[in-house]
């Protein structure tokens, strides 16, 4: 498979040597800074000798050296500073990423594109209204995050490996994450049998808030570490080496009552992008928060396109 990661930022530099380092692809990286991706390019080829990996990685600054790639994933964009909301970025990475589409999608008109940038939801939208790609060949990155962040969290709770706990966060990237407790265990277990209410909903706020406790601790741009390990694990998703659906923003055609709107929902992905929606078993309270989270995005992506 052939990538490329646009941004060599934090996020784009570390998804490009988790990819090469797996042997999921090979890699090119590209930014706008002149150097910048042919430096951390030609510093990720050396150290393929001792890490053991053989995918090639180069680093460019020339579109036409993207062509024919399968995967595009876009982190290039502003991150977060502290006291941000992510909807703080919109016009900012609005340009950048209307710009990097505009640039790659000729010479790779059938790739599969993964938003990373952030506000996450808006600029999935924007990327797909640009590109004019088919709606399942373009997704976005933060479920998969969110997830993460939340299975983190419980393991370090319980004190329990985070390897024996499931957990998965629909909805929006932000303020309306929805959390399926009924769907969280650990060891098999179901998590509301292991903790109280209150824990539960302490959990789901530091979830929600996990970025921005980041941002906070950093004091200079944002998480990049879980973000690029999520990205990567879609790319692993879209190869086949993953069973199980993962939760993506991806574009909804009457799943969970929900038509024409990108949204965190749980998807199989294949080599032709969203291959499936899976349908979980909602109660009423999920769906709700589902369709509401949904209806915000849409008023959101309202003006979108046009930036
Ligand atoms: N979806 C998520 O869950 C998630 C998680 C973490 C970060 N993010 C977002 O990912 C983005 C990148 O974060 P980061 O920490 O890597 O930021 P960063 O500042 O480290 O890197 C951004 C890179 O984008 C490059 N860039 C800017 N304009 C460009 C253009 N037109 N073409 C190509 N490259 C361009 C910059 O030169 C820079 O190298 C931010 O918007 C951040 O908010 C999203």
């Amino acid at each position: 498979m052939r990538v490329t990661v646009v941004g060599s930022g934090f996020v784009g530099q570390t998804t490009a040597m988790r990819l090469v380092e797996r042997g999921l692809a090979e890699v090119v990286l590209i930014d706008i800074v002149e150097g910048l991706p042919q430096g951390l390019a030609l510093d990720m080829r050396q150290s393929a000798p001792v890490v053991g990996f053989e995918p090639n990685i180069v680093g460019t600054n020339d579109y036409a050296d993207t062509a024919g790639s399968d995967v595009v994933v876009i982190t290039a964009g502003f991150p977060r500073q502290p006291g941000m909301t992510r909807m703080d970025l919109l016009g900012k990475n609005a340009g950048i990423v209307r710009d990097v589409v505009e640039r790659f999608v000729p010479g790779s008109p059938n790739a599969i594109i993964i938003a990373v940038t952030n506000p996450l939801d808006e600029m999935t939208f924007l990327a797909s209204e640009v590109s004019g790609f088919p709606k399942e060949r373009v997704m976005g990155m933060a479920g998969v995050l969110d997830s993460a962040r939340l299975r983190a969290f419980i393991a370090e709770e319980l004190g329990v490996s985070p390897l024996v706990v499931e957990a998965m966060t629909l909805g929006s990237h932000g303020e309306s994450m929805v959390p399926l407790p009924r769907h969280a265990t650990v060891d098999g277990k179901p998590l509301a049998e292991l903790v109280d209410e209150a824990t539960l909903e302490r959990l789901f706020a530091r979830t929600r808030d996990a970025g921005a406790e980041i941002v906070g601790l950093l004091k200079k741009g944002s998480a990049y570490y879980a973000p690029s390990a999520s990205a990567a694990r879609m790319v692993e998703a879209i190869a086949g080496s993953v069973d199980e659906p993962l939760p993506v923003c991806a574009w909804c055609t009457g799943q969970y009552g929900i038509d024409d709107v990108y949204v965190g929902v749980p998807a199989r992905l294949s080599s032709r992008g969203v291959a499936e929606i899976v349908e979980l078993d909602l109660n009423e309270g999920e769906l709700t928060a589902l369709r509401a989270a949904a209806e915000g995005i849409r008023a959101k992506c309202a003006d979108v396109a046009s930036l």
